[in-house]
């Protein structure tokens, strides 16, 4: 979540600011880079190594050219090769191995390589071919390689018009541009996820997909800010610009889709298993005044009867936003725990957000920034660096320091201790780019006072001012007496009106809890707050100033309110005025600009080359904020073990990621952690899972969320992701909340999320939405062991659980540019409405079978675009996947525990061969080391053969109490009662 901001529609969204960079682009000078000449070329068992020299005059387009590197190529297997390019004294950075374990060289010294590495030694270029075919999958003789302190530069040709997918995250089409197109990687705080700008992960990988020539991939690991280009103006290439790092290339050869995608997880690491719960529905909403409020959202859901799984809440349980603190007045210790008790006797669960960023708050008591002195990051002159995120002004985190994992467990285990603190189930992490609201250069005091940060908490209410369904004694209304009090009063840009007075809702006298009105009907401000019943109190009017100081009025009013539940008001004209002065003033934001060199670094360990412009690299990336510093750490800081934040900066989110589930494993060692993330590089698919991001709700981000899932998912092997469903920010309505309801059930993590100052659009607010909620719910919950398995076999194959269109169907070209159409799972075809407001679905079916979900019709693929009409808005087209076998929980629950009470149901869709096959993993769903599971095997012999055989360790308690075989007409012949126990294998005539 972020920069929404203001306490009242005065205070509204600062414009973005841009520093002011002048580009140093310079293509004249690149164009005279004379590349590098190999010599000592050594073929090893498996691989070779070699000297490249510069081959003529430096070019120092954008730095120095290093005049001399070494190449190394490694066969790893059969299916990778490994070529690396970097300096002899191994000084310039690479990413650590700390943060990205190198997949094992498993030296492969056969001649059966799938691909093969060629090269030209003057002038030096490679290309990596299919063995088999001969083709060229990649040919650096496009132009010279530039390889300079802070450029670096490598191109390779393609073929016209390459059907090329990856280099996110980005909220580009799923299968990229090739004109003209530039994707950035440079992690940021990106709100609404502009197209066609950089985002908040890295994942330097794209997939070359050639039909009947075969798939592969390739991944530059490289944490540094880069511009990938694609563009034919000279023949069609793609070009890697980085601003440091060394050329670290990973090919994989497929040749299939599926495979590239298992081979890339053997690189970075397989997909994390999360709890069986996981797939449950989670709601969350930024903007929540109190406790009271979570719990109501709570009881709406029951009342509602759909089925929330999660509930979450945001920042705004926090005392003025500090982390690992609670609002002691609307979030107070014992009703959280009486919340979550509630929650937890329901099978029900419980989410926290955490930041890394912690309030600069020295003397305060502040435990997370007393303990934490040790182990924020740190300017040169060893003063704490400063930025500004929520609270106002904070410190950040250095992963990289020894002293923060203690740190970070320690946090943990008071704050949500299970015994006296807040108990949560799993974790949400956000603004770990880092976020940080001020540009580089500008004064963080003055920027979080500019904003007004930490804005006023909205006024204390003394308890629910309505029953609430379920819960304590504590959740029931209390007495009190409601005052609504109006104030006119002009007030400019950037300027507050609170009300103190003597009543605990009115600050108790002190300013700290001072009430903030809203100006939704300037310029009246007003505000409706609990009050004790039959008492007298005073109260004053108070301007709040920009800068963070109040104009108190002189004036001492009084009100006397009734008995309970009585209302009263006030119509108050405010009698101080508004200094002179008070124009809201910009604060200059000087442009980014040269700072002092920075300690050497010892040589030889790859920490990064001394001496360098860590803040305005020549080359300038296209970071849609400008420079590299703004809204971020310093790129000049050095983090523990003398890493510069210029060269680790884009790793920030995955090591807070590893940090974060590592202090939730702390707390709870047995339990698979469930940490959802913002920011993510490759790989951290392997520990965490992620959401969308701070999307919108309008029509075009629906569409986006299923690109955006098929990038994450298949292509970055981060299994566990989905958008904010009916969107963070904006407006939204009800055709397009119901569809994103039902369409957000099938994605692996399936959360309903908004920002304040947006409607909410909590399910059960439209009967529309509700439905279609509803339905979608029941559908996902009864196919959830089917989806579980799925996550399983990806955490253990790499076999992606969500696969586009061409990873099912390679040799069909028709396929490649699909982006909105997807394979939830190896055998069900998700085929959403792409129009608003339109209920026709259009989608493409490939010369195959298939079978409506729900008529369970036979539905003939004929490789052509199919319309379906009267698609409610309330229902999202499905189909089953001829040659599939699905086991579906026989009915739906309301919580995933009373979901694994239910038997289970078989369906067959045989394919063209009338024949089918399918899966199911089963364990306890929850535990880190499972001590017994299943994985079973169905297949159909399309001749009335079931057969079911694999291992059965896992005690389900539930049988299969039924089998559909698709095909055969909606009689009785379809549906085969049976009663299969889960416990050995077993032959069926269905
Ligand atoms: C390339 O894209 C840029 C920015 O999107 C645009 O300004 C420019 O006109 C485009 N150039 C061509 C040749 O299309
Ligand atoms: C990609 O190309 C399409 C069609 O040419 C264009 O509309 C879109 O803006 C491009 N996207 C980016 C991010 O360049």
């Amino acid at each position: 979540m972020t920069a929404s901001f203001g306490v009242a529609v005065l205070l509204a969204v600062l414009p973005a600011s841009f520093a002011n960079i002048v580009p140093r682009q310079d293509s004249g000078s690149l164009a005279s880079c004379p590349g590098y000449r190999a010599s000592d070329v050594e073929v090893t068992a498996s691989g070779l190594t070699a000297s490249l020299s510069l081959a003529g005059e430096a070019c120092n387009a954008y730095g120095t050219d290093l005049e001399e590197l070494i190449l190394t190529v490694e066969y790893q297997s059969d299916q990778r090769l490994h070529v690396k390019i970097q300096d002899p004294a191994n000084q310039i950075y690479q990413v650590p191995a700390s943060v990205f374990d190198r997949p094992p060289n498993g030296e492969s010294d056969s001649s059966g390589h799938d691909l093969e590495f060629k090269y030209e030694e003057d002038p030096f270029s490679f290309s990596v071919v299919r063995r088999e075919s001969g083709e060229v999958l990649f040919d650096t003789s496009a132009a010279p390689i530039v390889f300079e302190d802070q450029f670096l530069r490598l191109r390779t040709s393609l073929p016209e018009n390459p059907s090329l997918y990856g280099l996110g995250e980005h909220s580009d089409s799923f299968m990229l541009n090739t004109t003209n197109y530039t994707r950035t990687l440079w992690n940021r705080d990106a709100y609404r996820i502009p197209k066609g700008t950089n985002l908040y992960g890295s994942h330097p990988v794209y997939y070359d997909h050639r039909g009947d020539n075969g798939t592969h991939a390739v991944f530059l690991l490289n944490s540094n800010g880069m511009d990938v280009k694609i563009d034919n103006a000279d023949g069609q290439y793609l070009e890697y610009n980085t601003v440091g790092g060394i050329l670290d290339l990973y090919f994989v050869s497929g040749p299939t889709p599926v495979e590239a995608a298992q081979q890339y997880s053997e690189i970075v690491g397989k997909t994390v298993m999360m709890p069986y719960w996981g797939f449950g529905f989670h709601q969350c909403r930024y903007g929540m005044r109190d406790v009271y409020e979570v719990a109501e959202v709570v009881a709406n859901y029951s009342q509602a009867e759909i089925p929330l799984e999660t509930m979450w809440t945001d920042i705004d349980y926090m005392y003025l936003r500090w982390v690992f603190t609670l609002d002691p007045e609307r979030f107070p210790l014992e009703l959280m725990r009486d919340m979550i008790d509630t929650l937890h006797r329901n099978d029900q669960h419980y989410i926290v957000m955490v930041d890394p960023a912690v309030a600069h708050a020295p003397g305060q008591n502040y435990l997370a920034f007393d303990q934490g002195i040790d182990s924020f990051m740190k300017e040169s002159n060893g003063s704490l660096f400063k930025g500004v995120v929520w609270p106002g002004v904070t410190v950040f985190p250095d992963w990289f320091d020894p002293s923060t994992q203690v740190y970070w467990d320690d946090q943990f285990t008071t704050f949500f201790n299970a015994e006296t603190g807040v108990d949560i189930d799993a974790l949400w992490i956000d603004m770990c780019e880092p976020s940080n609201f001020a540009d580089y250069g500008e004064d963080p005091e003055v920027e979080a006072a500019s904003r007004g940060f930490p804005p006023k908490p909205p006024a204390i209410r003394l308890g629910s001012p309505r029953p609430i369904p379920g819960f304590s004694e504590s959740f029931q209304p209390q007495c009190r007496a409601v005052i609504n009090f109006n104030v006119n009063a002009t007030t400019f840009f950037g300027e507050n009106i609170l009300i103190l007075g003597s009543a605990i809702t009115l600050g108790n006298d002190n300013i700290v809890n001072a009430a903030p009105l809203g100006a939704n009907n300037y310029p009246i401000w007003s505000a409706s707050i609990d009050m004790p019943a039959n008492g007298t109190f005073t109260y004053q009017y108070l301007r709040a100033q920009p800068d963070g100081t109040f104009i108190y009025e002189s004036t001492n009013r009084t009100i006397t309110t009734g008995g309970c539940d009585s209302v009263g008001s006030t119509q108050d004209s405010i009698t101080t005025s508004s200094p002179p002065q008070s124009k809201f003033k910009r604060y200059n934001r000087p442009a980014a600009h040269n700072t002092a060199l920075h300690k050497r670094q010892d040589s030889g360990n790859a920490i990064g080359l001394p001496d360098r412009d860590l803040i305005n690299p020549a080359y300038t990336i296209n970071n849609d904020i400008g420079s590299l510093s703004n809204r971020t750490m310093d790129t000049d800081l050095i983090h523990s073990g003398g890493w510069a934040e210029y060269d680790t900066h884009n790793l920030y989110g995955a090591m807070m990621s590893e940090a974060s589930r590592l202090a939730m494993l702390n707390r709870r060692p047995n339990l698979r952690p469930m940490v959802i993330t913002r920011s993510t590089f490759a790989g951290t698919g392997r520990q965490v899972g992620h959401w969308l991001g701070d999307n919108g709700a309008e029509w075009d981000y629906y569409l986006t969320s299923i690109t955006q899932l098929l990038d994450f998912t298949a292509l970055y092997q981060m299994a566990y992701t989905g958008s904010d469903v009916c969107g963070f920010s904006g407006q939204t309505n009800d055709n397009t909340c119901a569809r994103w309801a039902s369409l957000g059930a099938f994605s692996p993590f399936y959360r309903n999320h908004r920002e304040v100052n947006y409607p909410p659009h909590e399910f059960y607010r439209s009967p529309l939405v509700a439905e279609s909620a509803r339905a979608a719910i029941a559908t996902r919950y009864r196919l959830l062991d089917y989806i579980y398995t799925a996550l399983h076999v990806q955490s253990t194959s790499g076999t992606p659980l969500i696969q586009p269109m061409f990873f099912a169907y390679p040799s069909d070209p028709a396929c490649n540019a699909l982006q909105h159409q997807y394979f939830y799972g190896p055998g069900l075809l998700v085929a959403p409405v792409t129009e608003e407001n339109s209920t026709t679905a259009s989608f493409y079916l490939p010369d195959d079978v298939f079978y409506d979900f729900y008529s369970h019709e036979v539905v003939r693929g004929e490789g052509a675009t199919v319309t379906v009409p009267d698609v409610p808005f309330t229902s999202i087209p499905l189909y089953y996947k001829g040659g599939s076998i699905v086991a579906l929980r026989a009915r739906s629950a309301n919580t995933t525990t009373a979901l694994r009470r239910e038997n289970f149901q078989l369906v067959i869709a045989p394919g063209l061969d009338g024949k089918a096959a399918g899966a199911l993993y089963l364990d306890d769903g929850e535990s880190l080391e499972q001590e017994a599971v299943s994985e079973i095997e169905f297949a159909y012999d399309g001749e009335g053969r079931l057969s079911v055989s694999g291992t059965f360790g896992f005690e389900a308690g539930v049988v299969i109490e039924d089998v559909v075989v698709l095909g055969r007409g909606a009689g009785p012949a379809s549906l085969v009662p049976v009663r299969v126990e889960l416990t050995g294998p077993a032959e069926v005539e269905v």
